[in-house]
């Protein structure tokens, strides 16, 4: 498989002290909890926490209201991270695993990770020359939608997912959407006038067939909004308006499986699209 592309550096959170004693007394991985959880990225059970580790996230705090268990599903489904869970995963009660998350993920682990700077992802965004499409969500309404092209982005190593308009990509719902693949990709919401540099590739009904077209690795991909397609400003600014095949009477697809069907499409044509598959690691 390619190198993830270039991802941007996290921060630093707590001391190493704090980190220290949280990992063996609870209290003090609480506090280190409670102390973080406004200003942190919630990764809400093991596949979210066992991703954002895969991708570099630090995650100053994890809890789960079964150690065994969890370790033992790393054994199962994760061992290339077991031994960082095994450092990291703090046992609590599972009351207090409830009052820190109203509805504790069904694997009953938690964790906190730092939000990656905006600075850090605009400048991975605007790197050039890139190997992969940034991905531009025109002000899209939903938020499982978005964690789903999220995590498609992280599969295919897209540069990055932007979003235009009043939804927030880092929101908890997206987060959980995109199963803790955030750190695996750059994700930010710009002004609409401010999209990355490269060739703008609208996908619109109406445009040009995709299968007649070749995406190349410095495309931006732009998806209308579940509700109203494409805004009218940037359907201007599209250098090509590309559309997906579908049979007469069918309206539209879902915007999470347009973005899908793109990128397998631009991966089909590339050297530099994702060339080995992993081995499924649980969902
Ligand atoms: C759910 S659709 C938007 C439907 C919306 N009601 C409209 O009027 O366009 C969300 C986005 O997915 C993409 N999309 C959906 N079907 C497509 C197709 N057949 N060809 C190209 N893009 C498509 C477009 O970018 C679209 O704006």
């Amino acid at each position: 498989m390619n190198e993830p592309p270039a991802r941007p550096p996290a921060e630093p959170v707590c001391s190493p002290t704090a980190a220290v004693s949280s990992r063996t007394d609870p209290e003090a991985a609480v506090r280190v909890w409670r102390g973080l959880a406004g200003t942190s990225v919630l990764l809400d059970g093991f596949h979210a926490l066992k991703h954002a580790l895969r991708f570099a996230a630090r995650v100053p705090v994890a809890l789960t209201a079964d150690r065994r268990a969890a370790l033992a599903l790393a054994d199962e489904l994760a061992p290339d991270v077991r031994d960082a869970l095994d450092a990291l995963l703090v046992e609590v009660s599972d009351a207090r695993l409830r009052d820190l998350v109203p509805r504790p993920h069904p694997t009953s682990v938690a964790a906190l990770a730092v939000r990656p700077s905006r600075e850090a992802n605009l400048r991975a965004l605007a790197r050039t020359p890139r190997s992969a499409p940034v991905v531009v969500l025109d002000d899209p309404r939903n938020l499982g939608n978005a964690g789903a092209v999220i995590r498609l982005a992280a599969g295919f190593g897209a540069t990055g997912v932007v979003t235009t308009g009043t939804l927030d990509p880092w929101h908890p719902t997206v987060v959980r959407g995109g199963a803790g693949l955030h750190f695996a990709t750059a994700v930010e919401r710009t002004a609409a006038g401010e999209l990355p540099s490269g060739p703008l590739f609208a996908l619109d009904p109406e445009g040009e067939d995709i299968r007649g077209v070749a995406l190349p690795d410095d495309a931006v991909l732009a998806f209308g909004s579940e509700r109203s397609g494409l805004s009218a400003g940037l359907r201007s600014r599209a250098d090509h308006l590309v559309s997906l095949p579908m049979r007469p009477q069918v309206s539209s697809y879902n915007l999470a499986t347009s973005v899908a069907m793109t990128l397998f499409h631009w991966s089909t044509a590339t050297s530099t699209a994702v060339g080995t598959v992993t081995p499924p690691a649980g969902d």
